[in-house]
Order: structure tokens, then C-alpha cells, then sequence
């Protein structure tokens, strides 16, 4: 299969394809996700959470976005591959955006993600000028937790709303290739979307999107809780997985794993050396 690239997913929305996008954090889920035949693939900073066990995505730093990505990308999937910009990783200079993005293209992604509207249209100028491709992502941008003061739908007051398209047409006036829409109002998103002509993903933002995006452990059921109103889980992974992990738990009590199908046999001529 060709590697699915920037032009193709613009030119699967254009046609009115919907975008399919999830997360992936290691070897496994990438594995998974790009067998069920998803679009993008995102190593998200939703890592810190998901699987680093943090409360939220602010401690996440660049080390650890890079060791995912590693695993993720030595699986060489199908899909497009983006890497996800930690908090404070595009935050300092634009030297330092340049140098964290690009270690990630140099690490098998094909383009970056990040939060936020018009305050971070320097350091997007500014990567896009270095081949970068950006992604944007408005809305509810978790690592905007505490000026939110939680993680609250966004666009329900009219001056945010109206703030809202409009970055949403300057990210893509700055040369984004698509736009991550997380936790807005269906009908805001749907504006948006009709606005813009570059692709919007969303998460939490309704079915007027060009995509959506879903964590993988959201939509397999892998998380201990049910999560959010805008996960649907299409798998009982945790309850499964556990299930399973039980079974064989008790097996091995019972003396009933492994048998003669999980275990070698010593070659007829070796076997009177061992004899008693
Ligand atoms: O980190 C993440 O998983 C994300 C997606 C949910 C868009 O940012
Ligand atoms: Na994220």
C-alpha cells in the first residue's frame, strides 16, 4: 500500500470522503489502527494521560513525544503520520518550535499538530516556511486546562464563537493543511467547516466535520471509565482484556496451562541421558 500522504487526504475531503483519525502511542495500537484502515494517525500528547498515567497533557515533554513516535513510526504504517506539540514546546522561540517540529518530521512524521489560535500564527508562519505542515486545533485545547478553568465546551459565548471562525480562517490563510475542532458546538463546527476549505476533524464538535478523530483507548473501550458524552466505544476492551487475562490467571492455578501444545519435547536419542 502507498503511504497515505497531505494532498490525498485534501483531495479525499474535497471529494467528499469523511476523515478518519485516531490516536496511536506505540508499536500494538499503530499496528491496529493502520490494519482497521484509518486515514491519520496521531501520536497525540493525549499519551500523558492515556497511558503515562498524568492527570492531564502539561507534563508531557518532548522526550517522551519522541520515544512514542519512534515505536510508532518503526511500524512504518499506511496512514498519514502526525506528531502531537507538547505544552511549552512551541511556546519559547521560534528556534526552538523549528528544532522540536523537525525532529519530528526526522522521526517519520509527516506533519505537526498544535493548539491554539492567532497568538501562535509566528511560530505556524514560521514552520510552514521550514516544510513543516501544521494541523491546527481549536476549541477545547486541553493543555489550555487551567486559563478554562476545566475542560468546558468552548464557543457558546457569541465574542468566542466569532473568535473562533475567525482563527479558524487565519490558521488557514497561515497555510495549515487541516484543523483539529474539539469540543465546540455542532453547529459552530459546522460553520466553520463550511467556511474554511482546508479539512476539519472533529472531536466533540458534531457530525458537520470533514472527519473525526477519537482516541484509540476511547473507542476500544480500553479506559477503566467510560469517558466522555462524545466517545462512543465500539469495543469492551478493558472488560475483554481482562476477561482474558483472568482465564489464563486461572489456568496456570489450576495446572491447566501450558500442555503439550504450548510446550517441547526432548529428542527420542536425548532423552535416556535425562532419564532417572
Ligand atoms: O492528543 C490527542 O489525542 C489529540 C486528539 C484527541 C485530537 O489531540
Ligand atoms: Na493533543
Amino acid at each position: 500500500h502507498a503511504r497515505v500522504t497531505i494532498p490525498q487526504i485534501q483531495a479525499w475531503a474535497h471529494s467528499g470522503r469523511r476523515l478518519v483519525m485516531t490516536t496511536a502511542y506505540d508499536a500494538p495500537t499503530a499496528r491496529i489502527a493502520d490494519a482497521a484502515g484509518v486515514d491519520m494517525l496521531l501520536v497525540g500528547d493525549s499519551v500523558g494521560n492515556v497511558c503515562l498515567g498524568f492527570e492531564n497533557t502539561l507534563p508531557v515533554s518532548m522526550a517522551m513525544m519522541n520515544h512514542h513516535l519512534e515505536a510508532v513510526a518503526r511500524t512504518r504504517p499506511t496512514a498519514l503520520l502526525l506528531a502531537d506539540m507538547p505544552y511549552l514546546s512551541f511556546h519559547l522561540s521560534v528556534e526552538d518550535t523549528l528544532r522540536n517540529a523537525g525532529g519530528f518530521l526526522q522521526r517519520g512524521a509527516a506533519g505537526v499538530k498544535l493548539e491554539g489560535g492567532a497568538k501562535r500564527l509566528p511560530m505556524i508562519h514560521a514552520l510552514i516556511d521550514a516544510e513543516i505542515p501544521v494541523m491546527g486545533h481549536l476549541g477545547l485545547t486541553p493543555q489550555s486546562l487551567n486559563a478554562m478553568g476545566g475542560y468546558k465546551v468552548q464557543g457558546r459565548v457569541k465574542a468566542d464563537a466569532i473568535r473562533m471562525l475567525e482563527d479558524a480562517q487565519r490558521l488557514q490563510e497561515a497555510g495549515c493543511f487541516s484543523l483539529v475542532l474539539e469540543g465546540i458546538p455542532a453547529d459552530l463546527a459546522a460553520r466553520i467547516t463550511e467556511t474554511l476549505a482546508i479539512p476539519t476533524i472533529g472531536i466533540g464538535a458534531g457530525p458537520h466535520c470533514s472527519g473525526q478523530v477519537l482516541v484509540f483507548h476511547d473507542v476500544l473501550g480500553l479506559s477503566p471509565d467510560p469517558g466522555p458524552k462524545f466517545v462512543r466505544r465500539y469495543a469492551q476492551g478493558f472488560e475483554d482484556l481482562r476477561a482474558a487475562l483472568a482465564a489464563w490467571a486461572e489456568d496456570v492455578r489450576a495446572g491447566g496451562f501450558p500442555d503439550a501444545r504450548e510446550s517441547y519435547t526432548l529428542p527420542e536419542a536425548v532423552r535416556p541421558a535425562v532419564a532417572q
